[in-house]
């Protein structure tokens, strides 16, 4: 069988905070072997046109640089302005101008070129996520004729979001070079086919495929996963190696990981939380909420925008209920380590995972394989999350119904233990059998 080569905008390389991609490509290439192709992380003049190595790694990776135009317009402009607050259900975030679209196009235009030479005709390409969306396209114009598959780790929008982008027709040509197209959740599939044949005018074959141009595609859905096992071992450990301050804490902790971004409901889940210790007095200085939140996509101004909501809710609902020995919210604007987080999920008695929309989020499920078997925390999660379609045991949340939420909280403190350990042992079931193994065979095994 050919090589792997999988492409993805950002690649791990050891600076940022990573993300849901990161960490799941990551894991598919250490057992499959392959190549992982993607940005720098560095800002250049001139870049150069051939793919630079980087070196170490359990896996070969190529990078190339930006250009300050190409980050602007083609990162911090269509990706993360246009396209994320799209398929998000953020349209009014959205912000279009033509020298974003411009670059975007450059950008993968010039990735291909570069990819192209280094290919073998028996190599399958794995495209990912929505900085590339053009690149098959891209490629095919070149007369690759390799197998290439795309999977977006976003949701996908419905039909009339769609029509926001003045584009939206040729993104579904783009798409259409693709051989399959990856989706993480059925209900992806199903406005992926609706957005397709209503923009794209793409003719409906039945069974997810569909009839676009010269070209025929697949669509299907395929839930990301973790190395559960890895990261049940990963948690054992580390909550072994906890400050004993958090260890021996009595209070309850609840905790909440997410990059601060505005698709993930933080503001909701602090006003929650908030409305939660206003009913209930009885709890105050017996529970704490940990809110760990990396800064990300800094300058972009939605982003901006949602640390300064974030910061003033905390502070406001630390300074009406805290007193000189407690306080009810500790928000870190900070990364922490993957391994620390595996320990402090161990450590929490509830997971608070409640974005306002997220293609799966893989918190959910490194919560729930952190736990202790014997004495299991309880995941609170968001019923727009993919992560929902499959982790049906969890408590399933409208992240905008405050009072829900709130006695959703409650309902988590107060389980009974019998309770937690049934929660707990279906979810876990899902998460061994649907792991990060299983994703990638299976796309890999559709892609053919
Ligand atoms: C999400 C996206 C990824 C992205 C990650 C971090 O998980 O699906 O493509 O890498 O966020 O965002 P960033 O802009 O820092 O790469």
């Amino acid at each position: 069988m050919g090589r792997l080569i999988c492409l993805s905008n950002r690649i791990p390389t050891g600076a940022n905070p990573s993300g849901g991609l990161v960490v799941a490509v990551g894991d598919a290439l250490e057992q499959a072997g392959g190549i992982w192709i993607g940005t720098s992380g560095e800002v250049c003049e001139t870049p150069s046109d051939e793919l630079r190595e980087i070196e170490g790694g359990p896996f070969r990776r190529l990078c190339f640089d930006l250009t300050e135009e190409e980050q602007q317009n083609y990162y911090a402009g269509y990706a993360n302005s246009v396209l994320w607050p799209l398929l998000h259900g953020r349209t009014d975030l959205v912000d279009i101008h033509q020298e974003y679209l411009a670059t975007y196009k450059k950008v993968n235009r010039r990735l291909a070129r570069m990819l192209a030479p280094h290919l073998e005709p028996d190599d399958r390409i794995w495209v990912h996520d929505f900085h590339l969306l053009a690149l098959a396209h891209e490629l095919r114009v070149l007369g690759v004729g390799n197998r290439i598959g795309f999977f977006l780790h976003t949701p996908f929008p419905e039909p009339l979001s769609m029509h926001v982008l003045p584009n939206g027709r040729e993104v579904c040509q783009w798409l259409s070079g693709f051989d399959l197209i990856g989706l993480q959740a059925e209900r992806d599939v199903r406005a992926c086919l609706a957005s397709m044949v209503e923009i794209g005018e793409a003719i409906d074959l039945g069974s997810g495929y569909l009839h676009l141009g010269q070209r025929q595609c697949r669509v299907a859905a395929f839930p990301i996963a973790i190395d559960a096992r890895e990261f049940m071992d990963l948690a054992e450990e580390q909550f072994q190696a906890l400050p004993a301050g958090i260890v021996k804490d009595r209070r309850r902790l609840m905790i909440g990981v997410d990059r601060l971004d505005y698709s993930k409901g933080v503001p909701q889940r602090f006003r929650a939380f908030g409305e939660f210790l206003s009913r209930h007095e009885e709890w105050h200085r017996h529970v704490s909420l940990l809110q760990i939140s990396p800064p990300t996509r800094e300058g972009v101004q939605a982003y901006d925008a949602i640390r300064e909501e974030t910061e003033h809710l905390s502070g406001r609902i630390n300074g009406t209920f805290a007193d000189i020995q407690w306080a009810p919210i500790r928000f870190i604007n900070r990364a922490v380590p993957r391994e620390v987080l595996a320990g402090l999920y161990r450590a929490a008695h509830v997971g608070l995972v409640t974005p306002l929309m997220d293609g799966m989020n893989l918190v959910a499920k490194e919560f729930i394989a952190a736990q202790n078997p014997e004495d299991p925390g309880v995941l609170i999660l968001s019923q727009f999350a993919g992560a929902a379609e499959q982790m049906t045991a969890a408590l399933i949340v409208n992240p905008h119904d405050t009072e829900q939420m709130a006695s959703t909280i409650l309902t988590a403190l107060a389980m009974s233990h019998s309770e937690r350990r049934e929660r707990y042992e279906a979810l876990l079931e899902v998460l061994l059998t649907q792991d990060v193994h299983w994703w990638s065979k299976n796309f890999l095994d559709a892609l053919g």
